[in-house]
């Protein structure tokens, strides 16, 4: 027979149990959502995603345009949350000053541990752009002596990018007018470059091992595993079919080319002359060979190299695409650049690096590029090794801390009429580029994790600039202006236009 006592108790049983489940659930959300006292405010946020599903639909690839309107509600300082993982943001130059240089010491190591795609890719050796730490330091003096010693600033290394230039130059000729896209053969051209510092040659563009390299480049820059990929903090999500299949061919084709890497090292052992140091890979072995270092592991080698490929190619070719689609949008600023290099340089050889400063124009005219087109929009993450407070806020220990250099470069406290293009702007009464104006713009950031390359891509972003408005006009090539409203990667891309050329 039917208890009904039973009944009724089991019911409070299971009525019980759910409601203490529930209130489990409550207090384990609350406490899930407790933030520490003192860190800089920010949106509201879901448990576990955080602020990941706040850049959907129409916010894919405008990330800069949501911070543009967390940092209008929020202040020059704002957090949001990748999955349950505290991301600071630093918007304006004081603040980036701030943690990046005055506290250096805090804020110069990589995130790596937080990051799950990373921390798959970097198992062999970190290399100078996920290191930290003396491992950083030791990958970054070998960087730098390589740069260095191969002739950035001499004439080796720009008779390299002059040379590739003209092979641009014939590429727009064979055009004949057609329209073309920047992008694709100033990939090539930038590719090349680190080819030619790397493993002291270039190749033809057709070649399969660079266009392997072109492929892997453009998998990190569009693809799944790029730092903001929310993988990094959901890393059950590789085992979805689509991205599983995604990951694998970015894994694949990463392992040929640090197969083709570990081949030219070998080929350069074999040949090795310690008084005739060539490329990067002669700078490894110089290093190995004399004990200075021990983070001359092949594996971090390797993983230097591939990082000099993807910090260097893609930022240094967007650049360039942005500067040649403001050309076709400001006529009367091409024209001005072009009027000044006839008359500094003229038209039979062709513009080199010490006539930079005689050309303050067309470097205004870049700087203001950089400064309204940012190309590179965030740093690379940074964290903090310890708490510390930037302008009053708590960033506790273990954050990501990013640096906007996109909003830096527009904020009106630094720049007059921030989103109009004028190259004037860095010019002074004499005509010469004013110190003042430039010092806010910090197109490759500040502190010990600037960019290792600033100085070879200041260099060929001149020189490839110069010397194709030298030789050629360029318009657009419909009847309609391209936009300005760029897509935000790794990389801030242009949108999709083409242009023509015209000898001159
Ligand atoms: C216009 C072109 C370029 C721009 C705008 C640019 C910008 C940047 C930025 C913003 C960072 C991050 C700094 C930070 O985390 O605070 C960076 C890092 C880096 N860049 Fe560049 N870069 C450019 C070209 C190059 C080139 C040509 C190379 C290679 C020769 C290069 C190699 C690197 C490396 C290795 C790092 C990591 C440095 C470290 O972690 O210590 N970059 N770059």
């Amino acid at each position: 027979m039917i208890n009904m006592w039973d009944i009724l108790t089991s019911f409070t049983d299971v009525k019980t149990i759910l409601l203490t489940l529930v209130f489990i659930l409550v207090i384990g959300y609350v406490i899930s959502m407790q933030e520490r006292s003192g860190i800089p405010p920010g949106p509201s946020y879901w448990p576990i995603v955080g602020n990941m599903l706040d850049i959907r639909g129409k916010r894919v690839g405008k990330r800069h345009k949501y911070y543009a309107e967390l940092q209008e509600k929020y202040g020059d300082i704002f957090r949001i949350y990748f999955g349950n993982q505290l991301l600071v943001v630093l918007n304006d130059f004081e603040s980036i000053e701030d943690a990046f240089v005055k506290q250096k010491d805090l804020f110069s190591s990589r995130p790596v541990d937080k990051l799950w795609g990373i921390q798959q890719t970097v198992k062999d050796g970190k290399g100078v752009l996920w290191a930290s730490g003396q491992e950083w330091k030791d990958a970054r003096r070998m960087t730098v002596r390589a740069l260095r010693d191969l002739g950035v600033g001499k004439t080796t290394l720009e008779d390299r990018i002059k040379e590739e230039a003209k092979i641009i130059l014939d590429y727009i000729t064979a055009c004949e007018g057609k329209p073309f896209k920047v992008h694709d053969i100033m990939m090539k051209a930038t590719t090349n470059i680190i080819s030619t510092v790397v493993f002291g040659k270039r190749y033809d563009y057709s070649d399969l091992d660079f266009l392997q390299i072109i492929k892997v480049l453009e998998i990190n820059f569009k693809g799944e595993m790029g730092v903001f990929s929310p993988i990094h903090q959901f890393p059950m999500l590789r085992f979805i079919p689509v991205l599983a299949a995604k990951i694998l061919t970015a894994r694949n084709s990463v392992e040929k080319v640090k197969q083709f890497i570990a081949d030219r090292i070998e080929e350069h052992k074999e040949v090795f002359d310690k008084n005739d140091i060539k490329d990067f890979i002669d700078v490894h072995l110089d290093m190995c060979a004399s004990g200075a270092s021990d983070v001359t592991s092949e594996g971090n080698t390797k993983r230097t190299i591939l990082s000099l490929f993807l910090a260097g190619s893609d930022t240094t070719a967007t650049t360039l695409d942005w500067a040649l689609l403001y050309m076709i949008l400001h006529p009367e600023v091409q024209k001005k650049c072009q009027e000044e290099i006839d008359s500094v340089v003229g038209n039979i050889r062709m513009v080199g690096w010490s006539g930079k400063s005689k050309l303050p124009y067309n470097e205004a005219t870049l700087l203001e590029v950089q400064r309204i087109a940012n190309a590179v929009p965030n740093t690379v993450p940074h964290t903090t090794d310890k708490d510390a407070v930037v302008k009053g806020f708590l960033i506790p220990q273990g954050s990501l801390v990013y640096a906007n250099l996109y909003a830096c470069h527009l904020h009106s406290r630094y720049w007059k009429e921030p989103l109009q293009f004028k190259p004037e702007r860095f010019l002074d009464d004499t005509g010469t580029i004013s110190k003042q104006t430039a010092a806010t713009l910090i197109p490759f950031s500040i502190g010990p994790r600037i960019c290792v390359g600033e100085s070879l891509a200041r260099m060929e972003i001149f020189l490839f600039f110069t010397n194709l408005l030298q030789r050629f006009s360029f318009s657009t090539s419909g009847s309609e202006k391209p936009s300005t409203d760029g897509i935000c990667g790794v990389s801030m891309s242009t949108p999709e236009y083409t242009l023509t050329a015209t000898p001159r």
